[in-house]
């Protein structure tokens, strides 16, 4: 059993009862790229590496790439790691979304946008339900995103959305629906990724180009999970990564993680739709005054 010549692979089967049991879990709580997802663009620039462990994006002159996931999903509670863009990333954006088809589509947006090398990302967030977005929020990070892996997680259930990194949440997206405020609740989502030049507005609105004497442009994703309902023709079922844990179904935050989300509010928040006065001359959306909102 503690035979060092053992390869990770061929241990599981060969282990005791324990072992294989434990071997299993670990499989399932980080699924294969090659299985759950389709590279959708890019000419040969997005990768998936590893076996399936580790997909790549990357950027250059001519041309940006992309992934989707082949589920569908109508709720869930998706995690993905990811290492962004080192060194000089100005100039470019990674997306991680999840989105709806149609013209009301829905979509819960990360977009992190790259900066000059010491210089901070911005994660911009946004949430469209039924075509209608204008809800963004903007966060600086409290650790240096590209030095190594980070979890980046949409939980999405009928009650919330919550955004949230390395478990900390960043937002909170409630059903609004009793006060006029659509909620994305029926149209399966799947999810995409992208990194693309954007550097008309990127960062610092635009004054800093992409350099492209640094490309190519890498980022990096792995340990994708998602517990998640999957639609296909019409039903959907869901799954979790162990089968009593369907706790984010109902998930909500507790008083430890509201005070976290303030705690990012108060210190990294730096753009807010909802106090946004002049955007909104007529007034703030619904849900930026709704009493129980945040
Ligand atoms: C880039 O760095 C500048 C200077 O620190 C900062 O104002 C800006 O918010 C940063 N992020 C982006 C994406 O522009």
């Amino acid at each position: 059993m503690a035979s060092p010549s053992l390869s990770t692979s061929t241990s599981c089967s060969s282990l005791v009862l324990f072992s294989i049991w434990a071997c299993s879990l670990m499989v399932a709580s980080a699924a294969n790229f090659n299985q759950e997802f389709d590279i959708t663009w890019g000419d040969g620039r997005a990768k998936i590496l590893k076996d399936g462990e580790l997909l790549t994006l990357s950027l250059d002159k001519l041309s940006g790439s992309g992934f989707q996931s082949r589920n569908e999903y109508l709720f869930g509670k998706i995690d993905m790691q990811i290492k962004l863009v080192p060194g000089n990333s100005a100039g470019t954006v990674t997306a991680y979304y999840l989105r709806s088809e149609g013209s009301l589509w829905d979509e819960i947006d990360f977009e992190f946008l790259g900066n000059l090398s010491g210089n901070p990302y911005i994660v911009h967030t946004n949430i469209f339900s039924q075509g209608k977005g204008n809800r963004e929020q903007q966060f600086y990070l409290w650790f240096d995103p590209t030095a190594d892996f980070h979890t980046y997680t949409v939980l999405w259930n009928s009650q919330r959305i919550i955004l949230s990194v390395d478990g900390t949440p960043l937002r909170e997206f409630k059903n609004m629906e009793s006060i006029g405020v659509p909620y994305p609740k029926n149209q399966p989502m799947r999810l995409q990724s992208s990194l693309w030049n954007a550097d008309d507005w990127a960062t610092r609105g635009g004054l800093v180009k992409t350099d492209w004497t640094h490309a190519p442009f890498t980022a990096s994703y792995r340990n994708f999970n998602a517990d998640a309902c999957i639609r296909s023709s019409g039903a959907s079922s869901c799954s979790s990564s162990s089968s009593s844990n369907d706790a984010w179904l109902s998930e909500e935050l507790d008083s430890t993680s509201q005070e976290r989300l303030n705690w990012v509010q108060k210190n990294y928040m730096i753009y807010n739709y909802c106090t946004d006065t002049n955007r909104f001359p007529q007034g703030l959306p619904p849900e930026c005054t709704a009493t129980n909102s945040s």
